[in-house]
């Protein structure tokens, strides 16, 4: 038999909930004892170890948010934090770690595994910014989160023949916004892997509103060079130029929360499987993820050491549908 622990770490993302419970259930099931620690590398460190059972995950696939509690730890950054860390996995006799997070979180997995303790990622982060994986858990929830918004606020645009500058998150990835822009059928995206001339998004704004357009829908990405607030500025200092009146929304953390969709139960239910699957295998400092349709898995220190690219494909298919 051998002790497992799970946790989630970083900000929380869609389908957190159903990777913590596809994973401990797959290690019951596989004859481990099965441990939940909470809130991310702060609990571990504090030794916040809490015995899970299959009842203990139950009723939760649906949950958004995790019910293992998450959180940005300082302390984890540190030497000192890092072998406290690992103390009370050994004072625990935990054999094997499921990180499930995003890239700081899968940094600090990184970590332990070169300090020798058994570690699989899970890569859970509505940002899409890692590698060895096409999406991660949250992805998807996030995106139609933002894109339910949007629809909203076209109906409000269109009534006012207004344009809307729609912040969406993503960190330093336009993933989000640019999908999110795609599927909204907004007329302009902002994302920080390119850079936006503000004059020419005016002008192609004043085209579309000489056009008749009832309404302009600018996703921005949270990370780009020009936040929504800034371009709005630009804007009002140049409301000649654009034609529309201007409004801000950001939509901030409500992209974060609410109920998990289907595929992210399925993708998070399929990536907490293989990381325990992985850790009884032998295998450490890799992170599971989904590639072409397959889950495998990446070693960590090459999923950290590559940036993902931006579908510079879709970007003009994007451009050229906002007509
Ligand atoms: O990484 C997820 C994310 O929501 C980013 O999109 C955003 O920049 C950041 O976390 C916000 O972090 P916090 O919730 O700690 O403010």
């Amino acid at each position: 038999m051998k002790r497992l622990a799970i946790l989630t770490s970083g900000g929380d993302a869609p389908g957190m909930n159903p990777a913590i419970r596809a994973a401990a259930r797959v290690a019951i099931y596989r004859g481990c004892q099965v441990f939940g620690v909470k809130r991310g590398y702060a609990g571990l460190i504090a030794g916040d170890i809490e015995p899970m059972t299959p009842r203990s995950v139950g009723g939760i696939i649906q949950r958004g948010g995790t019910v293992l509690q998450t959180a940005r730890s300082p302390e984890f950054r540190t030497e000192a934090g890092r072998l406290e860390a690992l103390r009370k996995l050994n004072q625990a006799g935990i054999e094997g770690l499921v990180v499930i997070g995003g890239g700081g979180s899968l940094t600090g997995a990184l970590e332990l595994h070169r300090q020798g303790f058994p570690v699989v990622g899970v890569p859970a982060t509505i940002d899409n910014d890692l590698a060895g994986t096409d999406m991660a858990i949250g992805v998807d929830t996030a995106l139609n989160t933002a894109l339910d918004a949007i629809d909203k606020i076209k109906d409000t645009a269109s009534s006012h023949q207004r344009a809307f500058l729609v912040e969406v998150m993503g960190r330093d990835s336009g993933y989000l916004a640019l999908m999110a822009s795609i599927a909204g059928g907004a007329e302009y995206v902002v994302v920080p892997e390119v850079d936006t001339d503000l004059h020419r998004l005016a002008l192609e704004l004043r085209d579309a509103y000489v056009r008749g357009k009832t309404h302009a829908i600018v996703v921005v990405a949270e990370g780009a060079k020009y936040n929504a607030a800034a371009i709005d500025h630009f804007f009002k200092a140049n409301q000649d130029q654009i034609g529309f009146e201007t409004r801000v929304t950001t939509l901030g953390h409500i992209q974060r929360g609410g109920a998990p969709s289907a595929f992210d139960r399925i993708l998070a239910t399929r990536l907490g499987a293989a990381a325990v699957e992985e850790l009884l295998r032998g295998a450490s400092g890799v992170m599971v993820g989904l590639v072409h349709g397959e889950i495998k898995a990446t070693s960590l220190e090459s999923v950290l050491a590559q940036q993902k690219e931006l579908d510079m494909q879709a970007y003009e298919l994007g451009r050229i549908l906002a007509q």
